[in-house]
């Protein structure tokens, strides 16, 4: 889809980039010439993706173990990936979430998954957004959120809260900073099977295949679809878009959300037969 070296040159931070889409990302980021760095809180897991793409691509990945919820463990982070080579871009997409009634969640549960979504995306994009200001370089923050960030959603709330606030960060700092060269931008992703997402948030079996059959496309999305919509954001060849929200969701929340979409089971006959009616 892409020429080979197209994110050539670049430096990316991809926050959760140990496991999931996160991994995804900086398996095709490094594919196209970038050189990455991911965080996440567990070293190990952390330890084994750089060698993977360590083995497959030739090139160094740095990494950093952290809890983005810490703001001032976010600060050194940073720091210390600058002191090595300045970044060009962030891609927040730790995440944390599951499913739960709402009445039934205790304060910290709330803050475990605001922490993460909201503080995280937050503190990385400060840290990273001030020091490309103060040195007069260009910088391009992608950040992953849902659909629900704007639909809202049951048994998610924490989350859908969080996956709003970072899309207004988004869209305010792509006013605020863009005449620093600096973009700001979302994807918002339907139905992408993760172990992480999947395992919190479908209760059993019988809700996988219903993600498909309540999708107008009829299936789930492959990492390499969202991938790839993550390498053009991160390329110079979409400079000009800023303070956007990409969705990549198979029509997911459009086809749930139209008035009439759900007669879609009406027959030929019923049609025909409303028809002559006129
Ligand atoms: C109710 C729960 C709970 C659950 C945790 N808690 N899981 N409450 N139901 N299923 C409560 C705990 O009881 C505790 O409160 C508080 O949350 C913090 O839990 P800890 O386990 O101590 O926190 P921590 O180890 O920091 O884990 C954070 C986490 C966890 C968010 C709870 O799920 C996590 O680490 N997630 C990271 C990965 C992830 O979630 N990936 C999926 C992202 S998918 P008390 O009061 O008991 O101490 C996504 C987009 C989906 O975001 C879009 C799909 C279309």
């Amino acid at each position: 889809m892409f020429k080979d070296d197209l994110l050539k040159g670049k430096r990316i931070l991809i926050t959760g980039g140990g496991t999931g889409l996160g991994k995804a990302m900086g398996h095709r980021f490094m594919d196209l010439g970038a050189d990455i760095a991911i965080c996440g809180r567990r070293e190990a897991v952390l330890k084994e993706t750089a060698a993977e793409h360590e083995a497959r691509f030739g090139r160094e990945v740095a990494t950093r173990t952290v809890d983005i919820r810490d703001a001032a463990a976010v600060e050194a982070m940073v720091d210390s990936l600058w002191a090595e080579r300045p970044l060009d871009a962030l891609i927040n997409n730790a995440a944390g979430n599951f499913i739960a009634k709402y009445e039934t969640l205790s304060p910290r549960a709330i803050d475990a998954v605001l922490g993460i979504v909201l503080h995280g995306s937050a503190y990385c994009t400060l840290s990273c957004g001030k020091r490309w200001i103060a040195e007069g370089r260009k910088g391009n923050v992608l950040s992953m959120v849902t659909t629900y960030a704007w639909t809202g959603s049951a048994y998610v709330v924490p989350s859908a809260m969080g996956k709003a606030g970072v899309l207004a960060m988004t869209r305010s700092l792509a006013a605020e900073w863009g005449p620093n060269g600096i973009r700001l931008n979302a994807i918002a992703p339907g139905p992408f099977p993760t172990e992480g997402a999947w395992s919190r948030l479908l209760p059993s079996e019988r809700f996988v295949s219903l993600f498909e059959t309540r999708t107008p496309l009829r299936r789930h999305g492959k990492h390499q679809e969202l991938v790839d919509l993550a390498a053009y954001l991160m390329a110079d060849g979409s400079g000009y878009i800023t303070g956007e929200v990409v969705t990549i969701d198979g029509g997911e929340w459009v086809g749930n959300a139209g008035e009439f979409n759900f007669i879609q089971d009406v027959t030929d006959e019923e049609w025909a037969e409303y028809r002559s009616r006129r």
